[in-house]
């Protein structure tokens, strides 16, 4: 059988290639994410075992578990998986496919981020090393909004300074109001427990739907977008080959803000789309958000880190308490937001205690995801239950090392 990942020999990963990557700068490049933690350790049920340790510059590595302070017990398959970023820390935490023998989460959090820059060249995100420019050179002016005159070449190099765009004005209060009747439609067929559908639960204790997937399938007139001029114009912005996924990956959603949520997935914490994993799959990915509402700090909006989409960063509860920058962008009726999946974003509470916002997402993967990925299944599936999304074959890559992805992608 072809494999799609192929298997990773652990002792040679830690004595040879590990080291060489090591020394040609990938140390340097988690070296000050990771100075000060405990020494972190991976070991598997046969007892083979390697610790990482912070040193100057760079990581030593050993083998066995002495002196490690986070020690993680793990399946060779679970090890596979992280290291080809597959899965990542939360998935396999939260499917209990790690335990800590010594040491929490939270240990081994504070590691990852250096671990994509020690396996694939992956930079830590650093405030300290931000310095996004705009095509003059000029410092990037992070409120800015742009429409449909604009230059591309403008509209681009912003979104691929920043991880996410702006644009007013996209789409006509008319076409605006069909989607809203689309959407309400969507919304009323709705069952807790479709699949289709997630649910919150609001401070006065009921029920309520936060986000209806594959609304392209349900609606035509929805499923539309996915080939609206207008909405893959923006999506190539990203500068990835990239594609729509009306049948997988959750296809495109409307996202129902709940101005009181209590409990579900109505106010999505900090994250990253590939937080469960896939990003060696589906990344670089793009997401047109059309906003059927305004999107202020009333109704709900969508906060980003600038500047953090190419690299590694913690899903931590509030960048800000880690010193990193946030912008918050607030829409008009029509507009349109484009972000990158790997930007680190986040979906807050609404302020207000009117209507909140309903926005509709138009997902653009890499290819790669329609060889991986089942219909109908997609990373998320992981929230519902913990067999989805197994790979249906592997690639035949090696473990991917970005500094020529990243050559890629800049061409
Ligand atoms: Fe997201």
């Amino acid at each position: 059988m072809k494999t799609l990942f192929p298997p990773i020999d652990f002792d040679t990963f830690h004595r040879e290639v590990l080291p060489a990557r090591i020394a040609a700068g990938h140390g340097a490049l988690a070296a000050r994410a990771i100075a000060g933690l405990p020494p972190l350790a991976f070991r598997l049920p046969d007892g083979r075992a390697f610790t990482f340790f912070p040193r100057p510059g760079g990581v030593e590595l050993r083998p066995g578990v002495e002196d490690a302070g986070t020690l993680v017990d793990l399946s060779l398959a679970a090890w596979e998986a992280f290291v080809h970023e597959i899965r990542t820390l939360y998935r396999l935490y939260y499917t209990g496919e790690l335990t800590f023998a010594h040491g929490d989460f939270e240990g081994m959090n504070a590691w990852e981020p250096a671990l994509r820059a020690l396996f694939h060249g992956r930079p830590v995100f650093d405030a300290a090393d931000l310095d996004l420019r705009d095509r003059s050179g000029d410092p990037l002016d992070l409120q800015r909004t742009f429409t449909l005159d604009d230059d591309d070449e403008d509209m681009r190099h912003f979104l691929r300074e920043a991880g996410f765009l702006h644009v007013r004005g996209v789409f006509s209060p008319d076409e605006i109001e069909t989607m809203r009747a689309e959407a309400r439609r969507l919304a009323e067929a709705a069952r807790p427990g479709d699949r289709n559908s997630w649910w919150a639960i609001t401070g006065a204790g009921e029920t309520a739907l936060c986000r209806v997937n594959y609304a392209g399938l349900a609606s035509p007139r929805l499923g539309a977008l996915e080939e609206d001029p207008r909405v893959r114009r923006l999506a190539t912005l990203g500068g990835e080959v990239v594609r729509a996924v009306p049948d997988r990956m959750d296809g495109t959603f409307v996202l129902f803000k709940l101005p009181d949520a209590r409990e579900g997935m109505a106010d999505l914490p900090w994250h990253i789309d590939c937080g469960f994993g896939g990003h060696s799959v589906f990344c670089p990915s793009v997401l047109v958000g059309v906003q059927l509402d305004a999107a202020t700090p009333e109704t709900g909006q969508l906060l980003f880190v600038p500047g953090s989409w190419r690299t590694a960063c913690r899903q931590v509860a509030d960048p800000v308490n880690d010193g990193m920058p946030v912008v918050a962008v607030e829409t008009a009726v029509g507009d349109c937001t484009v972000h990158m999946g790997d930007a680190l974003h986040a979906a807050p509470s609404p302020k207000g205690a009117g209507p909140a916002r309903r926005t509709l997402y138009v997902q653009f993967y890499h290819p790669a995801v329609f060889g991986v990925v089942e219909p109908g299944t997609g990373f998320n599936d992981v929230i519902f239950d913990q067999d989805a999304v197994v790979p249906k074959s592997r690639p035949e890559a090696p473990v991917p090392d970005e500094t020529s992805a990243s050559a890629r992608i800049e061409a």
